[in-house]
């Protein structure tokens, strides 16, 4: 399995193909053993063609003059036009035909391999005059064939493709699979270009680990693909505007499935086969190696130079890369994802916090659009439904720093309230508990936006009063009112689930405070006041219990997102026009709210930068 890169299966199938064991598969139906019979049979047409052409392309008059003439002429090695197994198939009308027909391969069949046609009832070569490209599957079996136009012909198609069928299928095809994957096992890299010659012109260049798409964008099983080879995909295409786009599709996809995604634009009207010939093999390692860029960031800046100064567009733009950021959800990517809200924030100019909570935004809705596919629930609905409308309450707003933080950051402070409240509501604390030092420290629920928090509020308080009843987390999460236990499920995994790196890297309460925070890992040792990793550990290992700590921090940093929220209020009203005694009140207000903000930060130990 690992020399080879097969599965399990396909690892017994290799080997009873070697000692001449049959396996039988017991658990195929009539219908799975008639296609597997077809399969099997298509194979072995393609094999016997692939011969023929070969045999035709070094052994007739017609493929020598013709066909190698011309792949010589485009500087493919003789060796390497022998591995890829080229071939070339006559001018004539049915000379493939004949040696099938002689050769009593069934004419069903031979039509659905794609490699002939009927024309007046008769078989007809599909591939006059052409050179073939065979394509292989990883193990080396003949899938189909590309077979492409020699002259140039304005009618013809450049290159005729096998049709669909039980073994070519398309969407599954990576052209060049095959020879490349023990290059790429050993460069943990894949190379991607677009097309057949690519391939074999970078492999002559001992450039091996390289594999095509054909021309389209990659789909889902062609990335799995990949990635059973590896998790680095550099992806090499023209510079010209429809080699950017085809680039850009699918990427989302690739993100979803985990992969490290570059690319890299060949200059000039090229493409990595005429620029392969042209430079020579170390210098187009080199240029791969230099100018290889970051896919997120190179669709940032594609999409930010189309949007120029219109802020609409760039509110779109802002909107996209979160999404796409938000793709990357595996918990092992979870410092990748760190990584890019922060590079993409500094690019865009925005507040990194900001961007973070659209990320995760877009990271919840997925997560209730998913659980919209579970059977219907109406509070599941609802739930779904708000989330939608603020989704696009998002996409609908220019975002500047300021509306950012109003949109999203309370919402956030709001949810950590309530986690906390959950979490350690029913510790003691100064002789009560700590749920009574929580809510008698936020005076009014007004102040909060998410419906969400309110309820689940109120219904602590009101278990509060009830003596029978303990309000712990399994409470909430088992409460009746399937919207409470959903809230509390989504509360407790808030805002995402701590990855595995990272509880390695850090205590779960660096984590913790990492995510309450919001912010980078620098900005959070800053405000900290720590200078460093080791400085932080002792400062985390001085707080035996962090409860305290949590509280705290929620409770501030909630009070300074709504003292914020007043201090922004407060000042739009003060633009207006006032009476001298309405203005006096305002401004006292500012100072007040000031001076709150302060005495709160301080308690944080934050620098506030605004
Ligand atoms: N392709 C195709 N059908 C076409 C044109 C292209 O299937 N009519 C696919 C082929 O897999 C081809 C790839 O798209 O290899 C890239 O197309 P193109 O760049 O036009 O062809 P090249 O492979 O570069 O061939 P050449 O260098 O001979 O022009
Ligand atoms: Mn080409």
């Amino acid at each position: 399995m690992d020399h080879e890169k097969y599965s399990y299966v396909d690892s017994l199938r290799w080997l009873a193909n070697k000692y001449g064991i049959e396996i039988e598969e017991t658990f195929a139906s009539d219908e799975q053993k008639q296609q597997i019979r077809v399969a099997d049979s298509l194979y072995i047409i393609n094999s016997f063609a692939q011969q023929f052409f070969t045999t035709t392309l070094f052994e007739t008059e017609e493929g020598r003059d013709i066909g190698l003439s011309y792949l010589k002429e485009r500087g493919f090695r003789e060796d390497i036009i022998k591995k890829f197994q080229l071939g070339y198939n006559p001018e004539a009308r049915d000379s493939f035909a004949k040696a099938a027909i002689a050769g009593q391969y069934n004419s069903e069949l031979l039509l659905k391999t794609g490699l002939v046609v009927t024309r007046n009832d008769q078989l007809t070569d599909n591939y006059r005059g052409r050179v073939i490209f065979p394509v292989h599957n990883h193990s080396g079996k003949i899938l189909g064939f590309g077979a492409r136009i020699l002259k140039t012909n304005d009618k013809a198609p450049k290159y005729i493709n096998t049709p669909e069928n039980e073994i070519y299928v398309k969407s599954k095809i990576l052209y060049g699979s095959y020879f490349a994957r023990m290059a790429i096992d050993k460069a943990d890299e894949c190379l991607l270009v677009e097309g057949y010659t690519d391939v074999i012109s970078l492999h002559q260049a001992g450039i091996e680990n390289v594999v095509a798409s054909g021309g389209t964008s990659l789909t889902l099983d062609q990335l799995r693909l990949v990635r059973k080879y590896s998790n680095n995909l550099t992806i090499i295409y023209d510079g010209d505007a429809a080699g950017v786009k085809a680039a850009l599709r699918g990427l989302d996809l690739a993100l979803e499935e985990g992969l490290n995604v570059k690319l890299v634009l060949i200059p000039d009207k090229e493409d990595p086969d005429s620029y392969v010939n042209n430079v020579g093999a170390s210098a187009f390692n080199e240029f791969v190696r230099s100018h290889k860029k970051d896919f997120i960031l190179f669709q940032l800046e594609v999409e930010l130079k189309d949007a120029g100064a219109d802020t609409i567009k760039k509110s779109e733009v802002v909107n996209n890369i979160a999404e796409t950021i938000s793709k990357i959800n595996k918990a092992e990517d979870f410092t990748k994802q760190q990584d890019y809200i922060k590079q993409c924030s500094q690019i865009l100019k925005i507040d990194e916090s900001g961007l973070h909570a659209l990320v995760n935004k877009f990271i919840r809705n997925r997560i209730s659009t998913q659980e919209k596919a579970l059977p219907p629930d109406r509070y599941r609905d609802e739930e779904v439904r708000s989330h939608e409308e603020n989704a696009q309450k998002a996409a609908a707003t220019d975002y500047d720093d300021t509306t950012f933080n109003l949109l999203f950051k309370d919402e956030l402070q709001e949810k950590e309230f309530a986690r906390v409240l959950l979490e350690h509501g029913n510790k003691k604390w100064n002789g009560g508990t700590i749920a009574d030092h929580m809510l008698d420290e936020i005076l009014d629920e007004q102040l909060f936006d998410s419906a969400d928090v309110v309820k689940l509020i109120n219904v602590y308080k009101t278990v509060l009063k009830n003596e029978n009843i303990k309000p712990d987390k399994n409470f909430f999460v088992y409460h009746s009112d399937p919207a409470i236990s959903s809230f509390t499920v989504s509360l407790l995994n808030f805002p995402y689930e701590a990855s595995e790196h990272w509880k390695r890297e850090f205590s779960s309460s660096t984590g913790y405070q990492q995510r309450l925070f919001e912010q980078s890992y620098e900005d959070f040792l800053r405000s900290v006041s720590v200078g460093n990793e080791t400085e932080l550990m002792t400062f985390l290992k001085m707080d035996e219990d962090k409860t305290h700590v949590e509280v705290e921090s929620a409770l501030n940093y909630l009070k300074l997102c709504k003292i914020k929220r007043m201090m922004l209020e407060n000042q739009v009203d003060l633009e207006k026009k006032h009476t001298p005694e309405e203005y006096q009140n305002l401004a006292q207000t500012h100072e007040h709210l000031k001076q709150m903000e302060k005495e709160i930060s301080d308690k944080l130990g934050a620098v506030i930068i605004k």
